[in-house]
């Protein structure tokens, strides 16, 4: 809490700004359900300005917001008049507050010990429902706590809200409760208004205000909200009359259930402040586990009579405390947008805070998501975030509260450069993320090295994740060729490396100077060539200064090649660093380059044989024969047609095979497909039985 201070003057000065703030706020949270700082922050102004008006009593004036609840009811709403005021309740933070709560309570009911109903407090919306001889007649929301808005035709939306009592109920009754929305039909309603470019909901709590707030009840009717009932709007006694109403709030809850309310099943009664301070700490480590926000708990006396005779101070019962959790939101400054390198050079951005507490810990960065979102959600440098910590994930940043940003900031930009190796970054057509295109880059080395040993590509057998990790911090190897230049003391001057293993790794990298073309190509990384492209590029070039010198619109000729990667491929080789490790490999004599030279799509065997392939083969998936297909030129498609070349048939086949049965389209079992694939070349056998063999070459 912030230090009082000194004298009256500057305490009025703080008081007029704690009002003046509060009112605004009240209105952003109640009025508008759009607040524009979090809970936490709140609650501690609203603690100062309670604390000053204590200090110095002659600061308090009767329109204070410590004397007022909640907000003002929004305009199109019809309003209505509450038979009886909707409190609110007064907060403590931790165990002490709580005992000094409870020693107050104690020493106004002259010692007397008493039990309290503990509920979970409900991060929703506060409700009141009115039943006339078991009827629902009237929904509201709590608005300034005299008045409300009608929302009843929302509320009849909720299928947890009873349209009719079941029972005996009294011929009126009020009852109080809290409308929420289910975590996951908050996370389900976001994602589908991301999906549309609509503005998110902060949390659950704002977007179950907003639908209960909606003029047109089929929005709430759409959107899964409930309600857990807490309370009578009165703590009647039994007056000995027609109705047994119940005799404390534990025996309300039981009582309103057997009306056919929702009341939280959680809810505990307790006889003593340490099983209260169990009860919080319980939920404290739990709340995540339930499928609704809780913000704290409610403690409420039980028994009615003490109820009445503790009685009620401005707008806060004396009966009842609320404890909340610690905020798990909070509201702070974004200093700066720092980036990540990752593996595959994708730059990402990260939040740099003005440090701040949330749930007891120190935040100081959060994860943007990505650069879309920065830019979706518009966040800039220097605006005030509100920062969220859910679990142990990593803080993420919610977003930006535009009306609190400073003037004239300049919307983000992704830098030109990487921040690591300083390479200009590209930002591939249609792609989310810039990249350094530069796979030296010693941000993404690691990952490169890893993958370039690996068996599928240059399989240098022994030189595991380790050693690379060694290699790159020991300054060994800078890029992937700088391998071919390692010398044998090298080795086995490091720790641990004994003969063999350095004979093992020296062998292998010598052997793998002639992998073949496809798999070298596969080792470089390029973004989005994987093993099948690679083969598909590498029947089409026969060397890699080829393909180096092709121009993207060559490369989209080539069947299974589209822009994405062809624009990969071309932003590769268009990179300095790139050029010169491909030299560098040249030179060490890895072969960069095949005899099969193949310069034309149409010279391949199987160009434009189409096949279809049906059924589980045993040798390899579908997807694999039909990428051996189009390494061979052939198209794989999916229906089988007159154009049809081949159906290959596979382990239940269905009905494309039936179809190539009636349209006398030739039909390959596996063994043959096996046989063509070998030798492509040859008139496959069980084509040569049909009708119409169609000749291969
Ligand atoms: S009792 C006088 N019980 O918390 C009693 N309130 O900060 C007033 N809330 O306005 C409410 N769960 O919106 C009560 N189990 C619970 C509650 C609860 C959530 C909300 C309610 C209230 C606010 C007070």
């Amino acid at each position: 809490m912030v230090k009082a201070p000194v004298n009256l003057a500057q305490a009025r000065q703080r008081v007029v700004q704690l009002r003046k703030e509060l009112n605004y706020h009240n209105h952003r949270y109640y009025g508008l359900d759009a607040p524009v700082i979090s809970d936490g922050e709140y609650d501690r102004l609203f603690q100062e300005l309670r604390q000053l008006e204590a200090d110095c009593p002659e600061l308090i004036t009767p329109d204070s917001p410590t004397h007022r609840i909640g907000g003002e009811p929004a305009e199109g709403f019809v309003q209505v008049q509450h038979p009886r005021p909707m409190l609110s309740l007064g907060n403590v933070f931790d165990p002490d507050g709580l005992a000094a709560w409870h020693k107050r309570v104690t020493n106004l009911l002259d010692g007397a010990a008493f039990a309290m109903t503990c509920e979970l407090k409900i991060d929703g919306l506060a409700v009141s429902l009115i039943y006339e001889n078991g009827t629902l007649t009237q929904g509201a929301t709590r608005g300034n706590g005299y008045t409300g808005e009608n929302v009843t035709h929302n509320l009849r939306t909720i299928r947890t809200i009873p349209l009719q009592l079941q029972g005996n109920p009294p011929p009126d009754l009020e009852v109080r409760g809290e409308v929420y929305m289910p975590v996951d039909s908050f996370r389900k309603l976001n994602a589908e208004r991301a999906e549309r470019d609509e503005p998110l909901f902060a949390n659950p709590r704002n977007s179950g205000a907003g639908t209960i707030r909606q003029l047109d009840p089929k929005v709430a009717a759409a959107r899964n909200m409930q309600i857990w009932v807490y309370s009578l709007s009165d703590a009647r006694e039994n007056d000995g009359g027609e109705y047994p109403y119940p005799a404390g709030q534990w025996e309300t809850l039981q009582w309103l259930q057997s009306l056919g309310f929702r009341t939280n099943p959680e809810n505990q009664l307790c006889h003593t402040l340490d099983a209260v301070n169990d009860y919080y700490q319980k939920w404290l480590e739990n709340r995540h586990s339930l499928p609704y926000e809780v913000d704290g708990i409610v403690i409420k006396v039980d028994p009615f009579g003490y109820q009445n005779s503790l009685g009620i101070v401005g707008r806060e019962p004396r009966w009842s405390i609320a404890y909340k959790f610690p905020a798990e939101q909070a509201v702070t400054q974004l200093r700066e947008i720092g980036i990540n390198v990752g593996r595959t050079g994708s730059l990402n951005p990260y939040a740099v805070l003005e440090p701040v507490v949330v749930s007891g810990a120190t935040v100081r960065h959060a994860s943007l998501h990505n650069e879309e979102d920065i830019r979706r959600k518009d966040i800039r440098i220097g605006d005030w975030v509100t920062i969220e910590r859910a679990g142990d994930v990593i803080p993420q940043v919610v977003g930006p509260i535009v009306e609190r940003r400073p003037a004239e900031l300049p919307e983000f930009q992704m830098p030109e450069h990487c921040p690591v190796c300083q390479t200009p970054v590209v930002k591939p057509e249609g792609e989310a993320m810039h990249r350094c295109p530069n796979t030296s880059c010693p941000a993404q080395f690691f990952e490169l090295l890893k993958h370039f040993v690996s068996r599928a590509a240059m399989d240098i057998d022994g030189l595991g994740e380790q050693w690379c990790r060694i290699f790159i911090d020991q300054g060994m190897v800078g890029s992937v060729a700088d391998l071919y230049s390692l010398e044998r003391e090298q080795l086995l001057g490091l720790e641990r490396m004994g003969k063999l293993l350095t004979a093992k790794i020296m062998g292998n990298i010598e052997a793998s100077k002639t992998r073949p073309l496809h798999r070298i190509l596969f080792a470089l990384g390029i973004t989005h060539v994987g093993a099948e492209v690679a083969e598909l590029l590498t029947n089409r070039y026969s060397s890699l200064a080829q393909l180096a010198a092709a121009p993207q619109e060559e490369l989209l000729e080539i069947e299974g090649i589209g822009p994405k990667i062809a624009e990969s491929i071309v932003n590769y080789f268009a990179v300095a660093e790139n050029q010169a490790v491909l030299a560098q490999l040249a030179q060490a004599g890895v072969q960069l380059h095949h005899e099969r030279a193949i310069v034309n799509p149409s010279d391949l065997p199987w160009h434009g044989r189409s096949f279809v392939i049906t059924g589980t083969l045993a040798a390899m998936t579908r997807r694999e024969a039909e990428s051996k297909v189009k390494a061979l030129g052939g198209s794989a498609t999916s229906s089988v047609t007159r154009k049809t070349a081949y159906v290959v048939a596979g382990e239940s086949p269905g009905s494309k095979l039936e179809k190539a049965q009636r349209l006398g389209v030739p039909i390959l079992d596996e063994a043959a497909f096996l046989q063509m694939l070998e030798n492509p070349v040859l008139e496959n056998p069980a084509a040569a039985d049909t009708e119409k063999p169609p000749p291969l070459l």
